[in-house]
């Protein structure tokens, strides 16, 4: 198996997994960028592989039953996810991890940064490099929930607790990027202006993972994504102490922490709509993962390499900040948290969603060590990230 084709770890699900990927995840990030109306149109010829793939589709946008259903868990949001946003007084902030610019030491404490990033592997730098471009894509992660028919802020200051938790979230969020982009800035090892590039780039390309503006589908997505990223910082961090840098595993970790938060809220409505409509939230379950859950960066692109998301996503995988195993290991989470095996009453429908979702992370689990060497063995490329020094 090519490995270019690891993109997105969905050829570890692809093994698995009876049905196509979607188009969308066939392109090159260049492909992509020349035109979205395109590529759309390039989906809507793709059609769907089994009935209850074609009902899910049509269901990108919601009957008005179903918003009634988010109408009526607003009492419940307000008091159970709006106050997972930490209060702004209470919150870190990017500048109380680097340097004080007011500060007579400025200079001095820019020097202790560099010598403590001196020795910092490049396959770390490269992996916390990718990691900043992700987190700095956060307009296009705006534009998707202001997306959504649920999340959507129509005024712009709506006081809907789903308006609210939108901007609160992109609020908390905004600070990832930025801390992390200020401190490799500073250490002097990377260069920013490919880097800068690159986020440029990924910005304009956008991202398709499927979610339509349906608020189900992409509460399950964001379940998953920020239980991926929870999980990615907080391995960062782990790592970030063994090179020697106390404060940038520091950084990690709290940036790891946020992700945890938002992943709790992410999965708590998803646990609350399990137990007002199980049938289509274990739909839209399954409907998620044989579309398999493609990373929010995955069209990332430097100006020289395609498949760059590839590439990047194998050295996370060789220096274990995220791989095949965290990604099934996220899906049984999932599954036992919300209790999926367990769900009764389902329609035929609901039954062989159930049915998937449950099997799929042991059917991952038999090609995992297979999915775990090809990373291994990945071939890199010279990343313009790191001044193009060969890995
Ligand atoms: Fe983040
Ligand atoms: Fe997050």
């Amino acid at each position: 198996m090519d490995v270019i084709k690891l993109n997105c770890f969905k050829t570890f699900q692809s093994l698995v997994s009876h049905s196509p990927p979607p188009m969308s995840a066939q392109r090159s990030p260049k492909f992509s960028m020349t035109s979205t109306l395109h590529s759309r149109s390039r989906r809507d010829k793709d059609s769907p592989s089994s009935p209850s793939q074609a009902s899910v589709i049509l269901a990108r946008t919601m009957p008005p039953e179903k918003i009634e259903i988010f109408k009526s868990m607003e009492g419940w949001a307000r008091n159970n996810i709006v106050t997972l946003l930490k209060p702004v007084n209470k919150s870190w902030q990017p500048q109380d991890f680097l340097p004080d610019p007011t500060s007579d030491g400025f200079f001095e404490q820019i020097n202790e940064l560099r010598k403590r990033t001196k020795d910092i592997p490049d396959e770390y730098l490269i992996v916390l490099a990718g990691d900043m471009i992700t987190e700095e894509a956060l307009p296009t992660y705006q534009a998707k929930i202001n997306g959504t028919e649920i999340f959507h802020d129509v005024t712009g200051v709506d006081n809907t607790p789903w308006a609210i938790w939108a901007r609160g979230w992109t609020a908390e969020e905004n600070r990832h990027g930025d801390l992390l982009n200020k401190y490799l800035f500073l250490s002097g090892r990377v260069d920013m202006r490919q880097i800068e590039k690159t986020t440029q780039y990924l910005l304009g390309s956008g991202m398709d993972a499927g979610l339509g503006q349906n608020p189900y589908l992409f509460t399950i997505y964001t379940s998953f994504q920020e239980r991926a990223t929870f999980i990615s910082h907080g391995n960062t961090a782990r790592l970030a102490k063994r090179h020697g840098d106390p404060i940038l595993a520091q950084i990690c970790g709290t940036i790891a922490s946020d992700e945890k938060r938002h992943e709790i809220a992410y999965t708590k409505i998803v646990e609350k709509l399990f137990e007002l409509d199980p049938n289509e939230t274990v739909v839209a379950f399954a409907d998620m993962m044989r579309r398999k859950i493609s990373m929010p960066a995955c069209l990332m692109y430097d100006g020289e390499h395609n498949n760059l998301f590839s590439h990047f996503a194998n050295v996370a995988s060789r220096i274990g900040v995220y791989t095949a195993r965290d990604y099934r290991e996220i899906l049984q989470h999932l599954v036992a948290k919300w209790n999926v095996e367990k769900l009764s009453g389902l329609s035929s429908e609901g039954r062989e969603a159930q049915d998937f979702v449950c099997g799929l992370a042991q059917r991952m689990q038999r090609v995992e060590e297979r999915v775990l060497a090809l990373a291994e063995k990945a071939s890199s490329i010279r990343f313009t990230w790191i001044a193009a020094r060969q890995m």
